[in-house]
């Protein structure tokens, strides 16, 4: 059974991104886990929007939940938008309900998950984008788990897996 799959897109425009968002959101299953990844202004939020989209939530409710508190969203499926930029240490996530959200059969998603990799499920998309240029940016997803890589598969069809 495949574990892993990872897939890399450049996007050249914003609107590409919130395109790639709203395939992945189109697919989503409960329970799924988003880690995001990505300087001040790589397009994570973007991103979020697209998602959101994808499941039926109008894009513009979706802004960064910049002050340590976590965004719910109702649509196909619930979203759960955090931001742990600004919290101070896993506790502190916790105490946001995390563990209650990533087991309440909606969609996860954290920017900065890397600063809350110790509370993360092992099983989620990590996606990771960086900027390649004023309006270019660098997406990579990685499905770990046999769920998530199907998810991935499914959102992308076509699409070549990096090795
Ligand atoms: N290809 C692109 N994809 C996404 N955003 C882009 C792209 N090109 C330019 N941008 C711009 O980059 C910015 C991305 O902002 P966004 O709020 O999504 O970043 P973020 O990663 O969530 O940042 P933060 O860590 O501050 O929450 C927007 O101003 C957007 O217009
Ligand atoms: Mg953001």
């Amino acid at each position: 059974m495949i574990q892993q799959a990872e897939m890399v897109f450049m996007t050249q425009t914003e609107r590409e991104t919130v395109e790639l968002g709203r395939k992945l959101g189109e697919v989503c299953v409960p329970g799924l886990v988003l880690a995001l990844a990505g300087n001040l202004g790589a397009g994570k939020t973007r991103l979020t929007q697209g998602l959101a989209a994808g499941l039926g939530i109008d894009g513009d409710e979706v802004t960064s939940p910049t002050f340590g508190l976590v965004h719910e969203y109702s649509g196909r499926l619930m979203v759960y938008h955090f931001d742990t930029y600004r919290l101070p240490n896993d506790q502190s996530f916790l105490d946001l309900g995390a563990e209650e959200m990533f087991a309440a059969g909606g969609v996860c998603v954290i920017e900065w998950a890397s600063k809350v990799a110790a509370c993360l499920p092992a099983n989620r998309i990590e996606i990771e984008i960086e900027a390649a240029g004023e309006t270019t940016r660098r997406i990579s997803l990685r499905a770990f788990g046999h769920r998530e890589v199907e998810v991935l598969r499914a959102a992308y069809p076509g699409q070549p897996e990096v090795e």
